[in-house]
């Protein structure tokens, strides 16, 4: 961050004890989803929050202004699936509009956006990442137990008509026995569109509890598959990017992998994470979160506020422990953290 002479200083920073500065904040704007994926939620749903208890559009609009005034620089929106929120386009240009915030993007299932994709960007929206588990209808419908493929694929050329909106990211949860017959689809779709298509690797959030470690198709023996028929170089990276950028080198089409399970990357993490109810999350796998609603909600003041999230921020856990006897998920489930 540049003082008012224009000087690096760097005494306004969001600092962690282990000597990370936070740049990216997730915001959930609701737990509530239109899917029920597998690695993520139950087939019945979840007990939703109240209305009451999730954070109005100008609560959430404070807290990201005074996140930004303390250096986050990069926003993206997640739930849940956020454009299940009504008038969600509004909080976009509500939060598009805070001096400082660089980059604002949104996590969506892809569902609502053919409906959504020009107010979004008219809202300001700079990118967006689309999740699609499998470009077979049936596999699809597995997955996330709606057959919803077709609608999904028109959401993401609704988006992709807007040329401002690049790199359009396509997330894919890589599980065992599953993903493997995704990949040439994949590939496929990598070579022959802009789309950036990354696997990631199948983490212990989902709500039944159904992770093992022998679950987890780990990124390495998706690269394998992939380097049976495609030659693949990698692309170089900025330290805290969670993907490792692959292009393929007889021709066009880039592809990433998204490891944290087998090369966990906590070392560089720079990321907090906002439930939909206003709880501070400093790490996916959090068991303690900082409630910020309440003290919002009983008035507050900015410096009050800023004070118990550098607290939160201080203690941001060093790493996750998936990998350690003993592990325990979280009692959060992924729709309920915000990804
Ligand atoms: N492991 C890995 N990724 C997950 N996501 C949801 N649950 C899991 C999980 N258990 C992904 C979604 C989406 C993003 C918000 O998080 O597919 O891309
Ligand atoms: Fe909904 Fe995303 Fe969870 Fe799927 S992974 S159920 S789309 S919140």
């Amino acid at each position: 961050m540049r003082d008012h002479r224009g000087m690096e200083s760097e005494k306004d920073e969001l600092r962690d004890a282990h000597g990370r500065s936070i740049s990216d904040l997730r915001v959930s704007v609701t737990d509530r989803c239109n899917f029920r994926c597998q690695y993520c939620m139950p087939a019945d749903g979840l007990p939703w929050l109240e209305r009451g208890e999730v954070l109005s559009f100008e609560e959430i609009e404070r807290l990201v202004g005074l996140f930004v005034g303390l250096g986050i620089e990069d926003v993206r929106l997640t739930g849940g699936e956020p454009l299940v929120r009504r008038d969600f386009p509004r909080l976009v240009s509500m939060l598009s509009a805070i001096p400082g915030l660089c980059d604002l993007s949104l996590t969506t299932n892809g569902y609502l956006l053919e409906r959504d994709a020009g107010a979004i960007v008219a809202a300001g929206v700079d990118r967006v990442n689309v999740s699609i588990d499998s470009l077979a209808r049936d596999r699809f419908f597995q997955i996330t137990r709606r057959d919803a493929l077709p609608q999904v694929m028109r959401g993401l050329e609704a988006i992709a008509a807007h040329e401002r909106i690049r790199p359009i990211k396509v997330n894919a949860v890589a599980m065992r026995d599953f993903t493997e017959r995704e990949v040439g689809a994949f590939v496929e779709l990598a070579r022959t569109s802009d789309y950036q298509v990354r696997f990631i690797e199948f983490m212990p959030l989902d709500a039944d509890h159904a992770w093992t470690p022998e679950s987890v198709l780990t990124g390495a023996e998706i690269r394998a598959l992939i380097e049976r028929t495609h030659e693949l170089a990698e692309l170089p990276r900025e330290p805290s990017a969670t993907a490792r950028v692959y292009r393929f080198t007889d021709g066009a089409g880039e592809i990433g992998f998204i490891n944290p399970v087998s090369e966990p990357f906590c070392g560089d993490c720079n990321r907090l994470r906002l439930t939909a109810e206003g709880k501070l999350r400093t790490c996916l796998f959090s068991v303690h979160e900082t409630d910020l609603r309440d003290p919002l909600r009983s008035g507050a003041s900015d410096a009050e506020l800023e004070e118990i999230v550098r607290d939160a921020v201080w203690r941001k856990e060093l790493k996750h422990r998936v990998n350690e006897p003993g592990f325990r998920p979280p009692a959060r489930s992924m729709s309920a953290i915000g990804g």
